[in-house]
């Protein structure tokens, strides 16, 4: 009797724990099947930590904008200040069958090879701290050169004509954040009264922040200023300077969260002397990923967000003052929305599929666009934008011809409320609130790409001499292109740049140039490097007219990767071209669209491009649309 009891009790405990190992099977699947609990998409987010209440902050956005999806669900994962944990993580979510990783890295050298190899298969949007190389959907962040510039300009004011002794305190070293944003600041106080005296790496850490800058203090007394790469270690810094009571010294953080412990109230606690935001990005990579994962045309490579500076000067309220304004955004559209374009002239292949592609996009979308064309002239351009103001347009674009001149018309254009997206080129001007949006190409990183090209392919011992064409003088795409090939090649000893011409982006210039080069250098000349297309193909005819083989005798190299490129590039004339992407237009209208909706534009929409050699551009000739 007692045996059937207790047999029959065990029975019961058997099918007690089955219930459990069952039920938990069900949670653990309701994590990593999809569909069957009625949502198509399973994102997931890996942070290297949670300590730095930025991250907290990144967590919660994404968090808010994925609520409004039903469709959509999120892991996350803290991989608690391990790079090994972290690559740990990704695994894991990849196991649970995520559609779309979503990562923010740490140590990007340690992680690259598992960033890399999760790309094969899905995609991934890099957020806030980047990776190097190309193996990445799409990067939503800061530009960390340009905050780490301001901070030092912000260094210059705060400590006035009589300057003073600086610590940086970096992020993790060798990260490409902590590269640039050290190497702005060290730019803008470059020639100032302004030093350097010790450079620290706290790996972002609070705690490690506070220890170092403690032991270094205590025999330093001369220190004006700590500069800190992010927030957790401005307040590491505040603690140590409240220990050792030397309230004197300023603090500029980055990061600006609003949160306990976040730089906004640290600032307007008076315990730093001024921050700068650094958008966390949650909200715009899950926008993005909606895009992405539905397949959407024109995703970018890199999306910009918008910086802006904190200080302790408190206005009325009592509030931190945010020195600079926002940029416009768009109150009430018209319908249609009524956009304005000033495109900068006619002058290349690339320029008129850029306008083809802005008219047919704005037709595509419903958007009532007055089209004008400067001729290449820069009065004309802000004599065009001025009618734009004048008739009450909704938003303007133009691709500005030069970086430069454009402060009074677009102060008249912000006085007006119109919001400005700069097409393709960018500008110069000393308020970046003046404009809204940028969408356009990395010049820079297209003059990187030419050169590294041109390195790897270079014979070991051999040196070689080339010759540079350039674009519009003053241009973005001629200094970009320009500033990014020579920071490359500058690192190699057997590259000798034998002229830089100046062209205007035209055949025909590009032809007259190379003429007279060769007429200069002969066969001298081992390399040339063309800012865009139009002009390499002068150059070809003007190599051909001088009696050598373009392409064999001289390497030629170009940006743009027009559809004439690839043909030259396929019969051998032309040896490799960098794309530089015209088909602007969707993208385009997709922000004009989202500010009538009253969405704020990032500062920067980056597209996405690659490069052609001879062999790949056969492949792409038949499908090339320019
Ligand atoms: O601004 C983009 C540049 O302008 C293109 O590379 C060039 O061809 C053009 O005219």
């Amino acid at each position: 009797m007692i045996g059937r009891k207790a047999a029959g009790f065990l029975i019961l405990c058997l099918i007690f724990v089955a219930l459990v190992v069952w039920t938990r099977a069900c949670v653990m699947n309701e994590k990593v099947t999809k569909n069957d609990s009625g949502y198509n998409y399973l994102i997931g987010v890996s942070q290297p930590n949670l300590s730095e209440p930025w991250r907290v902050a990144m967590n919660e956005e994404i968090q808010q904008e994925v609520s409004r999806h039903s469709d959509m669900r999120v892991i996350f994962t803290d991989a608690a200040q391990s790079s090994e944990q972290q690559a740990k993580d990704v695994k894991k979510l990849v196991g649970y069958g995520v559609d779309l990783l979503i990562i923010s890295l740490d140590d990007p050298v340690a992680l690259t090879q598992t960033v890399s190899s999760v790309y094969e298969n899905i995609p991934v949007i890099v957020l806030g701290r980047g990776v190097t190389g190309y193996d990445y959907t799409l990067y939503v962040g800061t530009d960390d050169e340009m905050i780490g510039r301001k901070a030092g300009e912000f260094a210059m004011e705060t400590l006035g004509e009589l300057g003073g002794k600086i610590i940086e305190m970096q992020g993790l070293a060798g990260s490409p954040t902590v590269e640039e944003r050290s190497n702005g600041f060290r730019e803008a106080i470059h020639n100032s009264k302004l030093s350097i005296v010790q450079t620290m790496n706290a790996d972002w850490q609070r705690d490690l922040a506070e220890d170092l800058l403690t032991d270094w203090l205590k025999d330093q007394p001369e220190v004006d200023l700590i500069f800190a790469h992010n927030e957790a270690m401005a307040l590491g810094a505040y603690r140590a300077v409240q220990k050792l009571d030397r309230n004197d010294i300023n603090i500029i953080g980055i990061d600006g969260v609003n949160s306990e412990n976040g730089s906004l109230q640290l600032v307007s606690e008076n315990k730093l002397t001024g921050t700068f935001t650094s958008p966390p990005g949650g909200k715009e990579a899950i926008r993005y990923a909606v895009d992405i994962l539905n397949k959407e045309k024109g995703i970018p490579k890199k999306v910009i967000l918008r910086s802006q500076k904190i200080t302790n000067q408190l206005e009325g309220k009592g509030e931190p003052r945010v020195t600079h304004s926002p940029a416009p955004t768009l109150q009430e559209a018209q319908s249609p929305i009524v956009l304005g374009f000033a495109q900068v002239g006619t002058e290349s292949g690339w320029r008129i599929a850029n306008t083809k592609s802005v008219i047919n996009a704005a037709k595509e979308a419903g958007v009532e666009l007055l089209y004008e064309n400067a001729e290449q002239s820069q009065d004309k351009q802000i004599e065009l934008i001025r009618q734009f103001i004048n008739k009450k347009v909704d938003v303007i674009a133009f691709s500005p011809k030069t970086e430069t001149g454009w402060e009074e018309v677009l102060k008249e254009a912000k006085e007006a409320g119109i919001p400005v997206i700069l097409s393709d080129r960018e500008v110069n001007v000393s308020d970046d609130t003046l404009w809204t949006a940028y969408i356009g190409s990395d010049f820079r990183e297209e003059g990187r790409r030419a050169a590294r090209w041109l390195m790897q392919e270079a014979e070991e011992g051999q040196s070689y001499q080339f010759v540079e064409l350039q674009g519009t003088a003053h241009s973005a795409p001629a200094v970009g292109r320009m500033q990014g090939f020579k920071e490359v090649i500058q690192t190699d000893q057997n590259f000798t740049l034998l002229e830089s011409l100046q062209g205007d982006f035209t055949k025909k210039k590009g032809k007259e140039l190379m003429a007279a080069a060769l007429k200069r250098h002969g066969s001298a000349i081992n390399v040339v490097y063309s800012h865009n297309d139009d002009m390499a193909l002068g150059a070809i005819e003007a190599i051909e007219d001088f009696g050598l083989r373009p392409g064999k005798d001289i390497t030629i190299i170009s940006v743009d990767a027009t559809k004439s490129a690839l043909k030259a590039l396929s019969i051998g004339k032309l040896n490799f071209a960098v794309e530089c992407n015209a088909l602007l237009g969707p993208q385009l209208m997709k922000a004009v669209k989202d500010l009538s909706e009253g969405k704020e534009l990032p500062m920067k929409i980056i597209t996405a491009e690659g490069v052609f050699t001879q062999e790949s551009a056969k492949m792409a000739l038949a499908s090339r649309e320019y």
